[in-house]
């Protein structure tokens, strides 16, 4: 019976830093409102012209992770990538991270659960592995959300939240039963789809149609948010699939060594916390520094948790994360 484990992370984001100021001076938001309502600080954008895409940010982090776990390109089985954002409508940026690291050949696949879709692709890479198909699949999170932001006033609600970068993961085959992914627990609810998302360009809504059919203050070519309906959701699911996971390993709330949220909103974070009443050094958020990078956001913290010493040998670590969709989902790993 094979296992599936992590053998090395990377990550990736933009230099260019956009401070809360920063977007203060374009639309009509302030430092204090952002921190208060979400902990982020500031976050990254590609610069036009800095050479960054969704897939070159993916193949820098992917190139970190495989470094990192000391396995050859030629090596990789297979590539999920997760994004919501990319490079092209057609085709997915699984097969541009291929040609551009030199992979042979392999299998690449796109997975479109935007925040959760880190979460599903880890669990995709986990099924190849663990039914001994594919011994090394490479998992990337990576968007470019500064491309299709709404920088006037109207998307506020929006904007200011998310961020670019991209993170990677090396999932290898292990044969230590009781290591690497024990679990992973994935739902969609599609009843919600619309309360956040894009809805055009898209099939349904070419562009020359979307301004024909809606008035300038009301523009859907930038992404939707029903805020405070998907907060409400996302704490309810994020409890639900937390303790979901522990309960088919038979782990408690103590067990947890590291929880590593989605980095949707500091005060999601705060209340899963609260909730489970975890101290301060089992929860990783590093929202205030990035915004939230949706797919990319979980390997981004688990990568940086890693890089700081505080995800080691033998920890139990629990991802978590919902989004879009509605779409959730968490992994249980023994690291
Ligand atoms: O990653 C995928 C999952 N995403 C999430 O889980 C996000 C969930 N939702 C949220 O994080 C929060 O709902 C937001 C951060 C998006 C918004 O926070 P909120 O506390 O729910 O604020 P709100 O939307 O209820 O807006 C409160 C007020 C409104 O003004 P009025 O109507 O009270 O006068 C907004 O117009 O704040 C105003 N507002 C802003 N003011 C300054 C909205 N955005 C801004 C802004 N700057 N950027």
């Amino acid at each position: 019976m094979y296992t599936s484990r992590i053998a090395g992370m990377g990550k990736f984001v933009p230099e260019n830093v956009v401070t809360n100021d920063d977007l203060s001076k374009v639309m009509d938001t302030n430092d204090a409102w952002i921190q208060e309502r979400t902990g982020i600080q500031e976050r990254r954008h590609i610069k036009k012209g800095d050479g960054n895409s969704t897939a070159t940010m993916g193949v820098k982090a992917a190139e970190i992770a495989l470094e990192r776990a000391k396995i050859s390109k030629d090596d990789i089985d297979m590539i999920v990538f997760a994004t919501l954002s990319p490079d092209y409508y057609f085709p997915g940026c699984g097969v541009q991270v291929q040609e551009m690291m030199g992979i042979h050949t392999c299998p690449a696949l796109d997975v479109r659960n935007q925040c959760s879709g880190f979460i599903y692709g880890l669990s995709v890479a986990d099924q190849f592995i663990k039914t001994g198909m594919y011994k090394n699949v490479l998992v990337i999170g990576s968007e470019n959300h500064s491309g299709g932001l709404d920088f006037s006033t109207r998307g506020r609600g929006v904007t200011v939240i998310f961020g670019d970068g991209a993170g990677a993961a090396v999932l290898t085959r292990s044969e230590n039963e009781g290591q690497g992914i024990l679990s992973t627990h994935l739902h969609s609810e599609g009843k919600h789809a619309l309360e956040l998302s894009l809805k055009g360009p898209s099939t349904m809504h070419w562009v020359p149609q979307l301004i024909e059919e809606n008035p300038q203050e009301d523009i859907p070519y930038y992404p939707y948010m029903n805020g405070q309906f998907v907060f409400k959701n996302a704490v309810r699911r994020f409890s639900e699939v937390i303790m979901e996971g522990l309960q088919k390993n038979n782990l408690e709330v103590g067990d947890i060594d590291m929880l590593v949220p989605h980095q949707a909103n500091l005060r999601i974070s705060q209340f899963i916390q609260k909730k489970f009443q975890l101290t301060d050094d089992k929860v990783y958020n590093n929202i205030q520094k990035y915004g939230n990078t949706t797919a990319a956001s979980i390997p981004i913290a688990l990568c940086e948790a890693w890089e700081e010493g505080k995800v080691k040998e033998g920890d139990t670590v629990v991802l978590a994360a919902f989004g879009s969709g509605f779409t959730w989902g968490s992994a249980i790993i023994k690291w």
